[in-house]
């Protein structure tokens, strides 16, 4: 598996009067990817941002050397297709959705692709993997969830741990370089053993913009997985 681990911070824990700021923060920081939460108040009971807010924010997701820092869209929204493809022009670099909110995941997925972005799909606590024995050859990403999406700052639920490693069984299997991303709950206390169950991407929102120096807390994430 890639031992190159990569951080995501969510900026839904951000302080959205200074969106910009915090992502050049974060980044300054040491943040590998921005993981930018979609909510819709239908497919999960909270709203956030839209593709607007994705484009207004690009410019700012780099480097302070200005290298591009990947925007990594986390789509939970019911259907899935038009916002997809509005976050490609938008300038998200990976797009993933929840297969239960989409009637017709492969086009979906095809549709992402075919904008020129990867392409992920999401796992609920209680959804089953098993979608992917028919998609796992066409997305670059698997995104576990171990929260119930709709909410920073809930508590990890450990049978994700689980799924983590069902997950990364199957990406062996499959040959293909897939990342295994994991979101909620994740602190650099736990980190380690999500890492060790296969996972090689990390979301974060409260761990990180809930505390003053984000620069400490992506460190000791990092100290955590070395
Ligand atoms: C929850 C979101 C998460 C959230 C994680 O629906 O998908 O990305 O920001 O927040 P923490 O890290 O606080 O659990
Ligand atoms: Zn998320």
């Amino acid at each position: 598996m890639s031992t190159s681990y990569r951080i995501a911070p969510s900026i839904l824990s951000a302080d959205f009067a200074r969106l910009g700021e915090e992502v050049r923060n974060v980044i300054a920081a040491g943040a590998d990817w921005i993981h930018f939460d979609v909510m819709d108040n239908h497919y999960v009971p909270n709203l956030t941002f839209g593709p607007m807010v994705c484009q207004a924010l690009k410019p700012h997701a780099k480097t302070p050397a200005g290298q591009a820092v990947p925007i990594d869209v986390h789509l939970m929204v019911q259907p899935v297709d038009a916002l997809a493809e509005a976050f490609a022009a938008a300038g998200a670099d990976l797009i993933s959705f929840h297969p239960d909110a989409s009637a017709h995941v492969h086009r979906s997925v095809q549709a992402i692709k075919g904008k020129g972005c990867q392409a992920g799909l999401v796992f609920n606590p209680a959804q089953p993997l098993d979608v992917l024995d028919w998609v796992i050859e066409d997305i670059d990403l698997i995104l576990i969830m171990s929260v119930n999406p709709g909410f920073g700052g809930q508590g990890f639920i450990d049978s994700a741990l689980r799924k983590v490693e069902a997950a990364r069984k199957r990406i062996e299997a499959s040959g293909k370089d897939i990342r295994l991303e994991v979101d909620g709950g994740i602190k650099a206390d736990n980190i380690r053993r999500v890492a060790d169950a296969g996972a090689d991407t990390f979301v974060a929102g409260s761990a990180i913009f809930g505390k003053p120096d984000y620069r400490a807390v992506i460190q000791s994430m990092r100290q955590a997985l070395a």
